[in-house]
């Protein structure tokens, strides 16, 4: 039986195709699996930098849209990270981590393309949480 956590990190990949990302050039995906569906993202940069959205928030915002508010599992993949690169590169910026935790628990799985798998709680401890 496919793992879905496989499933979902391949969803990723596939997100990170679509990513608009004419100056890093560097697409990252993002797929969160919430209510039995899954949701995409991808980086969608802008002239003005500092516009740009990352894969994961565009994911996290297409799932919250379709009425998706808590999330069961996230992977997300940085497809053209060199092998061999470090969680530093490949893993969600502190931004995103900020993000997803509004919309996941400590202990929703995440899977990091090329680190493996992990908890919220790993990637962010000690999130901000109003409730
Ligand atoms: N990026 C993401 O999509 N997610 C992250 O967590 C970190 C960075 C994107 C933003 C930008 O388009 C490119 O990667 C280079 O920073």
């Amino acid at each position: 039986m496919p793992d879905p956590l496989d499933e979902l990190l391949e969803a990723a990949r596939l997100a990170s195709r679509s990513a608009y990302c004419p100056y890093s050039k560097f697409h990252v995906g993002a797929a969160i699996l919430a209510g039995g569906r899954v949701y995409t993202g991808a980086n969608v940069e802008n002239a003005s930098y500092g516009l740009t959205i990352c894969a994961e928030r565009t994911a996290a915002f297409a799932a919250v849209l379709a009425g998706a508010s808590r999330f069961d599992a996230i992977a997300v993949s940085c497809a053209d990270a060199p092998q061999g690169s470090g969680p530093e590169l490949l893993s969600p910026c502190g931004a995103c981590r900020q993000v997803l935790a509004e919309f996941a628990d400590n202990a929703t799985p995440v899977v990091v393309d090329g680190i493996g798998r992990m908890t919220l709680a790993d990637l962010l401890p000690m999130a901000f949480r109003l409730r």
